[in-house]
C-alpha cells in the first residue's frame, strides 16, 4: 500500500500524564507552533514544526491552521445512543424520568430503519463535538447496536458499545429474559468485537432491571471473550441506591452486588458512582475498574455532586460521561464546564489541564486503550481534532486576553462547545468540517 503522509501545523497540546500522579507541569506537552505528523492513519511524528520541519521531504502535504489547537479526539465514556431523541426531558429525576421518557423513547428501537436513521445522527453529533471514542449504550434491541456499529465502521472510528440487558423492572415491551439477552449479546460480540476498530460491551441496564440469573450470564459472557467491556450504572441517585439495598438484601451494597455477579475489572465501566463510599472506591481501583463522571447528567437529573477528590484519593480510574439523553450536552467541553462547577461547589479546584486529561488520556486509560488514543505520541491512532480560537465573537474576544495556555484552555472549556470544534479527523481521514 503507497504511505499517505500528511502534516498538520497549528499550536498543539495534549495530555502526557493525570495531574494529580505527575502535578500539573509534567502532564501536558504543548507546542505553540507544532507539527503533527500522520502516516497511513497513525501518527507518525509530533514536535516542534521548527525542528520537524527540516527532517521531512521538501514535498509533504502540510495542512497549516491559524488561531487554532490541535488536541487528541475527546473520549465519552458513557452515552446512550436511543435517548438521542429526548435529551431535555422536564422535571422528573432517574427513577421517574425512566418511566416517563425513557423507556417510552427507547421502544422505537424496536424498528430497524428508525435504529439507522438515529445512528446516523448520533455518530454526526459524536463527531461534530470532537468526539472520536464513545462507549455507548444501545437500547434493548440488537438492531440498535448493528447500526450503530455499521455506521461506526464506514468511518473507521474507534468505538464500543453494547445491547442493554434487562429482564425485569421494565414495561414488558422492553424486557429481554436472561437467556434471550446472552444469545443476542453473544451474536453481536461474534459480528463485530475486535472488527476494525470496534468492540463490544456487556451492557446490563443496571442491578434493579437485571434478575440474578441475567446478572450471572453477564457475568460468565466476559469470561467467554478477550477484552470485552462491561457497562452499566451505579449509585446515580439515592432513591436508587435504596431500591438496590431492597432488590439484593444480602448484599453488603450496591457495588458488591456487580461484583458477586464478578462484573468488576480491567475494562469495566461504572457510570456516575455519585454516592459511592470510601470502601467502595477502593475495591472498584482494586478491580482496575473505572468510572465515568457525568456532570451535565448529576445536574440535569438533581443526581448530586460527583466525588473526584476521593475517587483521585483511591487512584481510582475516571473517564467523562456526557450521559446524553440524561446529560445535556454531546460536548465534552461543555461537559467540562459543568464539572469544574461541581467542583466549585464541594470547595475543590479543577485544573484546565486536570480537564484536558479526563476528556482524552484519562478517558483512554479508563478503557485501556491508552496505547491507541488519547494523547498524540507517534504510534498511536491519528484521531485528533483542530479547536477554532475564532468560534465565536466572544471566544476570539476573550482569546485576544489570554496570556497563557492554561488561561486559553480553560476558556475553550468555559465558552466552547460543538462551534469549537473546526475540523475532526479519526484514522487520520477527516470525518468532520464544521
Ligand atoms: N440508570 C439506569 N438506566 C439509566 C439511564 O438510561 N440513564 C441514566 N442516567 N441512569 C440510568
Ligand atoms: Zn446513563
Amino acid at each position: 500500500m503507497p504511505l499517505t503522509r500528511k502534516a498538520y501545523r497549528a499550536a498543539i497540546l495534549h495530555s502526557i500524564a493525570d495531574p494529580a500522579e505527575v502535578g500539573i507541569e509534567a502532564s501536558y506537552e504543548y507546542f505553540e507552533d507544532g507539527l503533527l505528523v500522520v502516516d497511513n492513519g497513525q501518527i507518525s511524528a509530533l514536535g516542534h514544526a521548527s525542528e520537524l520541519l527540516a527532517s521531512l521531504p521538501a514535498d509533504i502535504e502540510i495542512t497549516h491552521y491559524q488561531d487554532a489547537l490541535i488536541t487528541p479526539g475527546f473520549i465519552d465514556t458513557h452515552i446512550h445512543l436511543p435517548q438521542t431523541g429526548m435529551v431535555g426531558a422536564y422535571g422528573e429525576q432517574l427513577l421517574d424520568w425512566l418511566n416517563t421518557y425513557t423507556f417510552p423513547c427507547e421502544s422505537q428501537f424496536a424498528d430497524q430503519a428508525h435504529a439507522e436513521e438515529v445512528a446516523e445522527i448520533f455518530i454526526k453529533e459524536l463527531l461534530r463535538n470532537g468526539t472520536t471514542t464513545a462507549l455507548v449504550f444501545g437500547s434493548v434491541h440488537p438492531q440498535s447496536v448493528h447500526a450503530f456499529f455499521e455506521a461506526a465502521e464506514k468511518l473507521d472510528l474507534r468505538m464500543i458499545a453494547g445491547k442493554v440487558m434487562m429482564d425485569r423492572n421494565a414495561p414488558d415491551y422492553l424486557t429481554d429474559t436472561a437467556e434471550s439477552s446472552y444469545l443476542e449479546s453473544k451474536a453481536l460480540i461474534e459480528r463485530w468485537h475486535g472488527k476494525g476498530r470496534l468492540h463490544y460491551a456487556v451492557t446490563p441496564r443496571f442491578a434493579p432491571t437485571s434478575t440474578p440469573e441475567q446478572l450471572t450470564l453477564a457475568g460468565q459472557l466476559l469470561g467467554e471473550y478477550p477484552d470485552l467491556y462491561m457497562q452499566t450504572h451505579i449509585s446515580e441517585n439515592l432513591q436508587e441506591v435504596e431500591w438496590v439495598k431492597e432488590l439484593f438484601p444480602e448484599r453488603k451494597g450496591y457495588l458488591d452486588v456487580y461484583d458477586h455477579y464478578q462484573l468488576l475489572g480491567e475494562r469495566s465501566v461504572f457510570a456516575h458512582g455519585v454516592h459511592l463510599c470510601d470502601d467502595e472506591c477502593a475495591r472498584l481501583a482494586q478491580t482496575g475498574s473505572a468510572v465515568a463522571f457525568c456532570p451535565t447528567s448529576n445536574l440535569f437529573l438533581g443526581s448530586g455532586l460527583f466525588n473526584l477528590p476521593m475517587a483521585e484519593k483511591h487512584k481510582l480510574n475516571v473517564g467523562l460521561g456526557t450521559d446524553v439523553g440524561g446529560g445535556t450536552s454531546f460536548s465534552l467541553l461543555q461537559t467540562l464546564n459543568e464539572a469544574y462547577k461541581i467542583m466549585q461547589l464541594q470547595g475543590a479546584r479543577l485544573s484546565p489541564f486536570k480537564s484536558l486529561y479526563l476528556a482524552t488520556l484519562g478517558g483512554a486509560r479508563a478503557l485501556r486503550l491508552e496505547e491507541r488514543i488519547g494523547t498524540l505520541q507517534p504510534g498511536t491512532d491519528a484521531d485528533f481534532l483542530v479547536l477554532d480560537y475564532n468560534a465565536t465573537p466572544l471566544l476570539s474576544y476573550r482569546l485576544k486576553q489570554s496570556k497563557s495556555i492554561a488561561e486559553t484552555l480553560f476558556v475553550l472549556m468555559t465558552l466552547g462547545d460543538d462551534r469549537t470544534v473546526a475540523q475532526t479527523y479519526a484514522a487520520g481521514n477527516l470525518v468532520h468540517q464544521r
